[in-house]
């Protein structure tokens, strides 16, 4: 049985969660641009197209852009965006694993922090490889913005957070879940098929939270692997990641910055 987790129940909240800072979408989009020499011939496909947090600000430079998503609220907000906006973006309720599109459609596909949600993320890559036009690019993101080396000096105190609420949910026997695949998997799988990687940092950015404003995105269960947590256990799990974080930080108000950055994997030869 395929899993796949839609993003139904954060629509209202993605944009103001996951949306880029002021700035970083515009660079984004030139980089996007510029990096695939795009023309007013180029179409765009995205699986997992959500928001349009990628596509809309491309699709209102007048590109043809394609998308599908499991979520129809999802779909809705990206909707509501270019209400009164000239543009050529088609975006329609489909899975990822089976595209309603012809063989050969699309000069560029992205799909963006959406990978690890899809259990059948190899046939939702043969998918994508099928509607590209032969030498088309897929551009390819794992995370919504992957903070720069986990592990890294910047990035540690924030890596402890993390690492801490992951331990909790460990110790009451409720890991946080794997849907799909990770990062690895999939650009292991693209260079078996003879594709050629290349990795391009379109933006880097600092965010500095506060540990409470870490606490409460936990609390309202913003990132999926919050979801399948059972109502029994999140509660308490919570309560015990409050109580380490006042320990541990002394307040609410401490920051854990961390250095952001978008990576996209541009995969060539593949097509
Ligand atoms: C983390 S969001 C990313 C949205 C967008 N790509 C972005 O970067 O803002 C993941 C999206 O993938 C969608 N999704 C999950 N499984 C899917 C599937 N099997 N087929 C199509 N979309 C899927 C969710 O509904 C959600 O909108």
């Amino acid at each position: 049985m395929t899993t796949t987790v839609s993003f139904d129940r954060v629509s209202d909240i993605y944009d103001a969660t996951r949306g880029f800072p002021p700035g970083i979408s515009e660079q984004v989009t030139d980089f996007i641009l510029n990096l695939v020499s795009a023309t007013a011939d180029t179409k765009f496909y995205e699986t997992g197209i959500g928001t349009g947090r990628i596509a809309v600000p491309i699709a209102k430079r007048g590109y043809s852009y394609t998308g599908i998503d499991v979520s129809e609220k999802m779909l809705a907000e990206l909707h509501q965006k270019l209400e009164g906006v000239s543009h050529k973006l088609t975006a329609i309720q489909g899975d990822a694993t089976a595209l309603p599109f012809d063989d050969n459609s699309f000069d560029v596909a992205l799909t963006v922090h959406v990978f690890h949600l899809i259990s059948a993320w190899k046939q939702a890559l043969a998918e994508i490889r099928r509607v590209l036009k032969p030498g088309g690019i897929l551009l390819y993101t794992h995370g919504q913005a992957t903070s720069v080396g986990a592990d890294s000096e910047a990035n540690a105190p924030r890596w402890e957070f993390t690492e801490r609420w992951r331990a909790i949910l460990d110790g009451y026997g409720h890991p946080l879940p794997r849907y799909g695949a990770t990062e690895e998997e999939v650009l292991a799988e693209l260079q078996q098929q003879g594709a050629t990687l290349e990795t391009e940092i379109a933006a880097q950015w600092r965010v500095e939270d506060t540990v409470g404003k870490l606490l409460e995105n936990q609390e309202n269960k913003i990132q999926s692997g919050a979801w399948s947590i059972p109502d029994d256990i999140f509660p308490r799990a919570i309560q015990d990641l409050r109580n380490w974080a006042l320990e541990r930080y002394g307040s609410l108000n401490y920051i854990l910055p961390q250095e952001r950055q978008f990576k996209i994997v541009v995969v060539r030869h593949w097509a």
